[in-house]
């Protein structure tokens, strides 16, 4: 069995280099390995805690999508999706919220650092703190429960968070008596390097000294290496490479080989603008190819949106059944809430019934029974696998109809759509040719199945 590792990507801000060397090429890097099940997301409910302006909320995720693909990142190997692509994660946060001791969150320590700034400026304690922020850890748990990871690969400041996502699976595990959530391990990757930045601090966006990645493109970024802050040796004069900006950071692009010349370059006396120069050429021979995929994604959106929708699918097709599982568990019963469902008025369903999908049932020559499900329009959307017995073939079609098909999946095949119900392979749609006639045969089932519920 392959090793679930999963992380989330905040959609904030614009990448830097430091965001590439420590997280997007190693985590590119480890999705190529065969051993390796990976699972990358767009924390885009997350960005909402901390910014409430949609158009940056909106541009952010595209660029940070976009910037992922550009850097290697291969969505036909990796599940690769938005988190607001998911209704089973909000779900699954509140499940877990209801097991979720709250003296645990207010030890968290975006929280306690939000209370202590608030307490030493002799405010209210909880001045400016959202329900949103207080509750950023189950969230996140959520994110990680929902797909039963293994792995998470975080930076340091998140380790509480996994601790605490850990805290909150084995609660629910207890209270439930049952396995249902795997304990994630949290992995922080030693070995990767720490940029510093423009002033020689740890290149992040809150010191406001970072390098972008892509950003401006070809020119800003070597404006910007040649900001980086030197000490003021001239030309001739022998550099100190460990103690130098530019060594560490061109050592985080180069080979063992081209950093030792570097070394000896900066021993020998090169001047810093001409060390800049050098920099700047090795971070543009491996930046330059992956701008050129970034723009040509940037300037085709929906290739973007496609690509996430699709791993949106990849991704419900796990938490799908991981919620009707937990729904059992819990007591949210689906199969209760139909038989309590009262019947629909029988007025209101005639009057639509000529424009509603419908099932037509038949019989295999084999014996075994079947049915299509056919649009409003006559299309057909889907055909069932066959069932031993009428009765199963009955209960399938009701349960479509019901709200347990809120939590059917639909699998991307080569050649159709797989249509499955709490974790079972239900039936597929006709062939399609090609992506844009899955998409469309996709639209159509799922149109079909909302129509379904909402007449029942
Ligand atoms: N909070 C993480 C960060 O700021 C992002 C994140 C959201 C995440 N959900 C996650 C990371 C789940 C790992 C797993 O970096």
């Amino acid at each position: 069995m392959r090793t679930r590792v999963l992380t989330g990507i905040t959609t904030t801000g614009t990448p830097h280099l430091g965001n590439y060397v420590g997280a997007i090429r190693p985590a590119v890097a480890a999705s190529l390995r065969p051993e390796v099940d990976a699972f990358y997301f767009m924390a885009d409910y997350h960005a909402l805690i901390k910014s409430d302006d949609p158009a940056r909320i909106e541009r952010s995720r595209l660029e940070i999508a976009a910037t992922w693909l550009a850097a290697g990142l291969d969505p036909d190997r990796v599940t690769f999706y938005r988190q607001s692509d998911i209704p089973e994660i909000p779900e699954l946060t509140w499940f877990l919220t209801c097991v979720t001791a709250k003296g645990l969150l207010n030890r968290a320590h975006a929280y306690k650092a939000a209370v202590d700034k608030n307490t030493d400026a002799g405010e209210d304690a909880d001045a400016g703190v959202t329900a949103g922020l207080y509750m950023y850890p189950v969230l996140m748990a959520a994110d990680i429960l929902a797909f039963n990871a293994h792995k998470v690969p975080v930076g340091r400041d998140q380790i509480q968070h996994i601790e605490m996502a850990r805290d909150i699976a084995q609660r629910f595990n207890h209270i439930y008596a049952g396995d249902y959530f795997v304990l994630p391990e949290v992995v922080i990757e030693e070995q990767v390097a720490t940029l510093p930045g423009l002033d020689g601090r740890k290149m992040s966006k809150s010191y406001d000294n970072t390098i972008p990645l892509f950003a401006g493109g070809r020119k800003h970024l070597r404006d910007s290496i040649m900001r980086i802050v030197t000490d003021s040796r001239l030309p001739g004069e022998p550099k100190d490479p460990d103690s130098s900006s530019l060594f560490t950071i061109f050592r985080a692009f180069a080979t063992e080989a081209e950093a030792g010349a570097f070394h000896q370059a900066l021993l020998d006396g090169i001047g810093w603008g001409e060390a800049k120069q050098v920099l700047f050429e090795r971070i543009e021979a491996d930046v330059a190819p992956m701008r050129e995929r970034y723009d040509e994604l940037m300037s085709k959106p929906e290739r973007i949106e496609a690509i996430l929708r699709e791993g949106a699918l990849k991704a419900r097709a796990i938490a799908g059944p991981k919620i009707a599982e937990l729904r059992d568990a819990i007591g949210l019963r689906s199969g209760i809430a139909v038989a309590a469902a009262p019947a629909p008025a029988a007025g209101k369903a005639e009057g639509r019934a000529g424009k509603l999908p419908r099932f037509a049932s038949f019989r295999e020559a084999d014996g075994s029974f079947r049915f299509r499900l056919f649009s409003a329009e006559g299309e057909e959307l889907l055909l069932s696998k066959s069932f031993a017995d009428p009765k199963a073939a009955g209960a399938c079609q009701k349960k479509l109809k019901g709200p347990g098909a809120t939590a059917a999946v639909l699998q991307v095949q080569p050649r159709a759509l797989h249509l499955e119900l709490d974790g079972e392979f239900v039936g597929s749609t006709p062939e399609y040719g090609d992506e844009a006639a899955r998409d469309g045969a996709l639209e159509r089932l799922r149109e079909a199945l909302d129509q379904l519920s909402v007449q029942e």
